[in-house]
């Protein structure tokens, strides 16, 4: 059942995680503590989650099965929860709750959780790079789908979208989701089209997977400033009000909270639609991508 492989991927993923974790080791424990308090502290694990779904829609194999893909799995979520630190620091959203815990910087200082969070950041590319390298037949997919992540969660991607973000350059929807596009939207987007290199994906597959994620993105950033206003704390394991407290213009600010639901949902079915315009088994993506529908966390 695939509501169960939902269920289940988090304690799973965070198994096979373990095994590609690199240690500072005995004269630094602390920066190997707090890097591995935020990747363990819980959290969704949505990005290897559409990652293991793309692979196994092209490759036909279980997730848990490729060395080279779990690699990439972990990598992909060492950037988005180093992105995840950086992003509470007080320099940024200054936030202290974060995966139902207290934000790196309360716990460590904001010196360590600086450091906690490039030592995620490079620790996801030795991995990758380790990985590649070892191939051996896929290593050209490798070294494809770790050039995508690397442009993903970039300036061109992630960060761009942060710098935007932080920034406050932008004032009406059509900037705002550009900003999300960027922030959200290729991290996700990257999720699921390196799983789908890994897999075996056709170009024309990987193209419209792209787009499919990119929209899910979208709507997932809509979401996340909708609960920010409406969510609750505990369910969420991070502060309700931050947005507002920066001031920050959301597509909730600018839309409303009706206008913003309906087109979370709408960005949503769109996703869904293309993924049906997808060669491979794509019934685990949309299911995963159709249980955000109306989430609480
Ligand atoms: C939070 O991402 C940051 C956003 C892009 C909205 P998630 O909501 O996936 O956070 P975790 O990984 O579950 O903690
Ligand atoms: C997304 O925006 C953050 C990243 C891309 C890291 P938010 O600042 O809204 O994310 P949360 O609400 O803190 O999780
Ligand atoms: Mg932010
Ligand atoms: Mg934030
Ligand atoms: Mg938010």
């Amino acid at each position: 059942m695939i509501s169960d492989m939902i269920k289940e991927f988090p304690a799973l993923f965070e198994e096979s995680m373990q095994e590609f974790i690199p240690t500072a080791g005995m004269r630094t424990p602390v920066i190997d503590e707090a890097m591995r308090y935020s990747l363990f502290a819980g959290g969704k694990r949505l990005r290897p989650m559409l990652m293991a779904a793309a692979y196994e829609a092209f490759s036909g194999e279980p997730w848990e099965q490729s060395q080279l893909l779990r690699a990439f799995m972990t990598a992909l979520e060492m950037i988005h929860t180093y992105s995840l630190i950086h992003d509470d620091l007080p320099a940024m959203d200054n936030d202290d709750l974060r995966r139902g815990k207290k934000t790196n910087h309360i716990v460590f200082g904001e010196d360590m959780a600086i450091l906690a969070g490039d030592g995620l950041l490079n620790a996801a590319f030795e991995v990758m790079s380790e990985a590649a390298d070892r191939a051996q037949e896929r290593q050209s997919d490798a070294v494809y789908a770790m050039t995508y992540l690397s442009r993903a969660s970039g300036v061109r991607g992630m960060i761009g979208g942060q710098a935007i973000d932080v920034s406050g350059q932008y004032r009406d929807e059509k900037s705002v989701l550009a900003m999300y596009q960027k922030k959200t939207g290729a991290l996700l987007a990257a999720a699921v089209v390196t799983g789908a290199v890994l897999g075996g994906a056709t170009e024309a597959d990987q193209h419209l997977l792209g787009i499919a994620a990119v929209k899910a993105g979208m709507a997932f950033q809509i979401q996340d400033d909708i609960l920010d206003v409406t969510g609750d704390e505990e369910q969420l394991g991070k502060p309700i009000g931050s947005d507002e407290k920066r001031d920050l213009v959301t597509y909730v600010t600018l839309t409303g909270l009706e206008r913003s639901r309906q087109d979370a949902d709408r960005f949503l079915q769109e996703s869904l639609d293309i993924l049906d315009r997808v060669e491979g088994d794509t019934a685990g993506l949309k299911a995963i991508i159709a249980s955000l529908a109306g989430r609480s966390f």
